[in-house]
């Protein structure tokens, strides 16, 4: 795809700001102004995407609450990577036939990586007549067109075409307040995991290009964020589809040498793209924090060939060892599933084994959920359910007791955390991240927040340190 393909024009933004105007003005006219509850559902690349949708809203009027019965616009930004996910979605639409009841000029939408699905778009054609606008992260960028639309037409509106997908540079963003924020730096996947629906609904992978990349670090630097986060799903093969000879890394080292306070961390990384260059470059840096994401997902090799996932165990393991060989004390968390279709229990305790081996900091486990469409949901799985849960239990219980470990050998040390908000714990009233992203709660004043300080640890369990300021 050539580059001009994948950009969006300015022209063509521009026209979205028209509509932006359009929808205000619309309001202006009625009495009270427009209030939205966008509810967001999924990874932080979805949390990113909530934050430009509101952005939009923010400049077409809206405010916001987190109560669907006061909106005049619901939105759900939906996740499709496990039938979870999706079963609680349909839950939330249904309750929201209710509010519509109540209020019958309330538009509900729906988008976000379910609405990109067809088999989703064409059940709330159907079945849910109360949704207004359904469209998908490709069309994320048109939203103020969307929603001009059903405004005008008082039709149902549905975006959602399959797509290589594009680039919109300056929509804008509603951030939280705070001290965290989230950049994507690439979109979409080419990896095809064969149980993940993830590149069936975000498209290919396009690279942002650097400057837009380090000139947004640079602002939010500016305006006072101190934890960012990079997000990609897969951003070591950031790059690739530039042309630049330009990669990950390097882009990690340009970003380094903006001047300021803070930290960078990145997600996910994949381990078949993951260099020691990156490795080497993290270790050299200022602000990167000592922390890797590196998913695994399974400890056998013959289920990672069956996930397509292109690397073995071996590998991953060479990944590691080079990893802490470079960065002493670096924080290694991960993904993992159990039960992908055919494993059987040896090959699972082999991912149990690979949990003990490695010492992971945290581990995100996941039991097999198929997806329609994909390549693993068409292999047979005869394992029930039950078993699953047995193996995934003792998963838990190795890396509960690892966890519990590391964060109890932190008592008694002092380290440097970020205060990055109130906790709701009376006696540990604020909370703080480590730079390897561990949670800490501190007794200290709230005027902390926002700043670098070292604490005491003082205590532990599985999920947090406890600790306080020094
Ligand atoms: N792109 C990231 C990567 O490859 O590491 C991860 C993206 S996915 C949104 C987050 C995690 O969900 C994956 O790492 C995997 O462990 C899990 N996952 C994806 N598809 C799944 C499925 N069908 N069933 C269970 N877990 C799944
Ligand atoms: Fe899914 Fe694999 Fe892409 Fe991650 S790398 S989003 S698991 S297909
Ligand atoms: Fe993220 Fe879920 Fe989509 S994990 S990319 S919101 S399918």
């Amino acid at each position: 795809m050539e580059r001009e393909n994948v950009l969006i024009p300015a022209a063509d933004l521009d026209r979205q700001r028209g509509f932006e105007e359009k929808i205000k003005a619309m309001f202006a006219g009625r009495q009270a102004h427009p209030v939205a509850c966008v509810d967001t559902f999924g990874c932080q690349q979805n949390v990113a995407d909530g934050q430009k949708l509101m952005g939009m809203l923010e400049e077409s009027g809206f405010t916001f609450t987190e109560d669907p019965k006061e909106a005049d616009l619901v939105i759900l930004n939906t996740c499709a990577v496990r039938e979870h996910a999706e079963d609680r979605v349909f839950g939330n639409l249904g309750i929201l036939t209710h509010t519509k009841k109540e209020n019958s000029e309330q538009v509900i939408c729906l988008c976000g990586c379910m609405a990109q699905e067809s088999r989703v778009s064409e059940r709330i054609k159907k079945s849910y007549p109360h949704v207004d606008l359904v469209f998908g992260p490709h069309a994320l960028w048109k939203f103020p067109e969307l929603l001009w639309q059903v405004y005008e037409t008082h039709k149902r509106v549905f975006s959602v075409q399959d797509e290589h997908g594009t680039i919109a540079e300056g929509i804008p963003v509603v951030r939280e307040r705070g001290v965290k924020a989230w950049v994507s730096i690439m979109y979409g996947c080419n990896n095809f995991c064969s149980y993940c629906i993830v590149p069936y609904v975000r498209g290919r992978e396009r690279s942002r290009d650097p400057q837009a990349v380090l000139s947004e670090v640079r602002q939010l630097v500016e305006a006072g964020y101190r934890d960012i986060t990079l997000l990609g799903q897969n951003v070591n093969s950031y790059g690739n589809d530039l042309d630049l000879g330009y990669d990950f890394a390097d882009l990690l080292s340009d970003i380094d040498q903006i001047p300021g306070d803070y930290w960078i961390r990145f997600m996910s990384s994949h381990p078949k793209d993951a260099t020691r260059k990156l490795f080497d470059t993290m270790a050299a840096s200022r602000h990167v924090t000592r922390q890797l994401h590196l998913p695994f997902q399974s400890g056998n090799d013959r289920v990672l060939r069956e996930m397509n996932r292109r690397y073995t165990r071996a590998q991953y393991l060479d990944l590691i060892r080079y990893a802490r060989s470079v960065m002493p004390g670096l924080v290694v968390t991960s993904d993992v599933i159990i039960g992908f279709p055919g494993e059987t229990e040896a090959e699972a305790m082999d991912t149990v084994s690979l949990v003990e081996e490695v010492g992971f900091d945290a581990l995100f486990t996941f039991i097999y959920s198929p997806r329609p469409g994909t390549r693993a949901a068409e292999m047979p799985d005869l394992v029930p359910r039950a078993e699953k849960q047995k193996w995934f239990d003792r998963l838990l219980e190795v890396q509960n007791a690892k966890s519990a470990q590391l964060h109890a050998a932190y008592i008694g040390k002092t380290v440097r955390v970020l205060v990055d908000g109130e906790s709701g714990d009376a006696d540990f009233p604020l909370s703080s991240r480590t730079e390897g992203n561990r949670l800490v709660r501190l007794q200290g004043d709230p005027s902390l927040i926002g700043q670098f300080i070292d604490v005491k640890i003082t205590g532990s369990n599985t999920w947090a340190l406890y600790g306080e300021a020094i």
